[in-house]
């Protein structure tokens, strides 16, 4: 080739290279606009600079002005926090003896050694959230490079993330679930879930009964995105719940799902629905230069049907939220207005404005306008000229003063992003009364359709022609023959108490060739049994068992437990258990394996008084510090002459300072035990939920 050649060459390698980092870029831009991407956003590359996006945008600051979005004397204060980026927020997640351990543990060890500092900004409380467990930083490039303390407690949190300790959400995604109140025997949807910032923090609340492992309650999380729907598996997998499923349709015309010989009526329904997002604009900053007022126009119906359908599947007394991370009120207070409106007499909205002492919030407008491309703005539907008459409907104004009286649309509240250095966010509270709403026929004939993808298989369902979505195997649960038959060796092994509902496990084949064994509660189990045929179930339960590589295939203890369903193993498993001691827990967490010459005697004790078969053993100790006590439960392998503990480095890292083992220390264990776990060829555990390497069986 000649050097012609050569330069075509380099030059179309370099147009290809540029090509691809383009669209992974837009993509990434894409995701992180429409969606109001709270959990992941704040990881997301950004293409420029915070610094070098103009933040300006002439039709944003002429449409807000001209409504009063903010009061006059605040608007600088508004647009210039609006231009600053978001400082870190986040919520320390789980039980609560947990939760309590891991922020004594952020206070004593993170938090103190700032305090000495005049030049580093104080973690503020999220005053609001219960239990003084949310917190927000000011964690800026600049702050980090300066303070070590800083980055150590920045490394912390992202290790707790890791963990499932602390979730980083931001702080006005907190209110939705908070104001909806949650009781663990609660009926819960959530409408338009993923990423699942806010599912995750819903299940907890489902979960506050610490001493109750399977609440009655139970919560449905839908999205119509099929991809992101496993972003959302990802997200509450963490949380190690039988009592959630994930479902994937248009929450616009979510079918009903039988339960008791009934349709189901959800106590609690969150309905967070896509929106144009400028109130994530500090996160975002892109979106400065592509905000435009049509984009409230073009969603605006969707959201309206998709709330609509909420009050619909709403439970009477129920609690239904509606909120957006836009500021704009066609995406808003039309919405509410359109809702009470069409549903007068049935439902109400709930003042929230004093529900979160301590938060600061704005009312509901019940004046806007709306704005045309050009800048014109239109006061009624009167004034739109014909050829915007299709974008801007009459439901996109305010209504009439006397309907908006009886209203009462201040009750909603909005959130400005230089009143607490949040981002902008919009919450509305309905409660159904006491009557019935008639559901229209077309959402029970829809209700009767097939999912989707299943319209895409020819008749002989094996050859399909392009299936839309990934198809999922089915749920299969245990039946009479499994739990008689196979399960009965496994449940002697581990002494399961008689009182375990076996039939309330499944796996995605049949029972015994399947790789995991899953568990739902007994609502859910119901609920797929009586809708799978209609409904397209993503996910569900948590694994309790899992297959390992074990030569005798059919051998009891091929079946490892699996650390994801802890909570319900320590409940009904009565054999195979051991209670350590700290010197246990320490040499535990600190090597891959523990000969057994190595542990207390109190263990050897109990070793010697157990069945010598090698498998799964389910280790208790309780750390007692600062007057907490903080359960430990994890599961090992007994092998023939060590244990093998299945703790990720993450949790090993978090135990191992609830023992007071300050961070050096702990960094020096970590590196010395991924050496020995690289020498003994065994993968490192890495999340909570992957604790699924090969077993050692010698
Ligand atoms: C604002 S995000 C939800 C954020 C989520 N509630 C959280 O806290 O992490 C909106 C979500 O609605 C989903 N969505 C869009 N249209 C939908 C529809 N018709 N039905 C159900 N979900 C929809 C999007 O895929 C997106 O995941």
């Amino acid at each position: 080739m000649g050097r012609r050649g050569h330069k075509k060459q380099k030059a179309f390698k370099r147009a290809t290279v540029d090509a691809v980092r383009k669209a992974r870029i837009e993509k990434q831009q894409g995701q992180s606009t429409a969606n109001g991407d709270e959990a992941t956003a704040d990881d997301r590359p950004r293409v420029s600079t915070y610094d070098d996006i103009v933040k300006e945008n002439a039709l944003f600051e002429k449409y807000y002005k001209e409504m009063h979005l903010v009061p006059d004397n605040e608007w600088d204060a508004f647009l210039a926090a609006l231009k600053e980026p978001l400082p870190v927020t986040f919520r320390v997640t789980g039980f609560r003896s947990h939760a309590f351990a891991v922020m004594h543990l952020i206070r004593e060890r993170y938090f103190q050694p700032l305090e000495s500092s005049t030049a580093i900004e104080k973690p503020k409380e999220l005053v609001w959230y219960p239990g003084s467990l949310a917190w927000q930083l000011n964690l800026s490039r600049n702050q980090l490079r300066n303070f070590p303390e800083l980055q150590r407690l920045k490394e912390f949190l992202y290790e707790q993330t890791e963990h499932g300790n602390i979730s980083r959400q931001e702080a006005v995604s907190m209110i939705p679930p908070l104001v909806l109140d949650i009781q663990p025997h609660h009926k819960i949807l959530d409408m338009c879930a993923a990423p699942g910032s806010k599912t995750a923090q819903i299940i907890e609340c489902l979960h506050r009964d610490e001493t109750n492992p399977i609440p009655s309650g139970f919560v449905i999380a839908n999205d119509v995105d099929n991809k992101r729907c496993y972003t959302l598996v990802h997200q509450v997998k963490r949380l190690e719940s039988p009592c959630f499923a994930i479902i994937n349709h248009d929450a616009s015309n979510l079918p009903n799902l039988k339960f008791n010989d009934e349709n189901i009526s959800f106590d609690r329904i969150l309905c967070d629905v896509p929106c144009s997002g400028d109130g994530t604009l500090r996160k975002n900053p892109d979106l400065w230069k592509k905000w435009n007022p049509g984009h409230a126009f073009s969603l605006q119906s969707i959201q309206l049907r998709i709330a609509t359908r909420g009050i619909q599947l709403l439970a009477p007394g129920g609690l239904m939220v509606y909120s957006t991370c836009s500021m704009n009120p066609v995406e808003n207070e039309s919405i509410v207005a359109q809702l009470l409106q069409t549903f007068e007499g049935h439902i109400s909205l709930v003042d929230i404005s004093e529900k979160l002492p301590g938060l600061q919030t704005i009312p509901g407008l019940t004046k806007w306008c709306i704005m045309g491309k050009n800048k014109e703005v239109y006061n009624s539907y009167e004034e739109v000229p014909p050829h915007m008459q299709s974008l801007a409907r009459p439901n996109m104004f305010p209504p009439s003063q006397d309907i908006l009286e009886r209203l009462h649309l201040e009750r909603c509240i909005r959130l400005l992003p230089h009143h607490q250095n949040t981002g902008a966010f919009f919450v509305a509270l309905f409660r159904k009364l006491d009557k019935t709403v008639e559901v229209p026929s077309t959402q029970e004939e829809t209700s009767q359709k097939r999912p989707a993808e299943e319209i895409t298989f020819n008749e002989d369902g094996a050859n399909f022609k392009r299936a839309r979505y990934h198809r999922e195997n089915p749920f299969i649960f245990f039946n009479e023959k499994d739990i008689t038959g196979f399960w009965q060796e496994i449940s002697e092994f581990f002494g399961v108490d008689p009182s375990f509902p076996a039939d309330q496990m499944m796996t995605r084949h049949a029972a015994d060739s399947g790789r995991n064994i899953y568990f739902v509660s007994d609502s859910l189990k119901q609920i797929v049994t009586l809708n799978q045929d209609r409904i397209k179930f993503i996910n569900m339960g948590v694994r309790l068992l899992v297959r390992t590589d074990l030569r005798n295939d059919k051998d009891k203890r091929s079946l490892r437990l699996s650390q994801e369903g802890i909570a319900i193993v320590n409940k009904y498993f009565t054999k195979r258990r051991i209670e350590i001691e700290e010197q246990d827990l320490i040499n535990f967490l600190s090597h891959a394996f523990t000969h057994y010459a190595n542990v207390s005697q109190s263990v050897q004790k109990q070793l010697e008084n157990m069945s010598q078969d090698l498998g799964s053993t389910i280790c208790t100790f309780t750390i007692k510090q600062h007057n907490l006590e903080v359960p430990i439960i994890f599961v090992a392998w007994r092998g023939r002459s060590s244990f093998r503990p299945f703790v990720s480095h993450s949790s090993r890292k978090f135990y191992l300072s609830l023992l007071n083992i300050d961070h050096l220390t702990i960094n020096d264990i970590i590196e010395k035990l991924t050496i020995e776990e690289k020498a003994s060829n065994e993968p490192r555990i890495e999340g909570k939920t992957n604790n699924d390497p090969k077993i050692e069986d010698s």
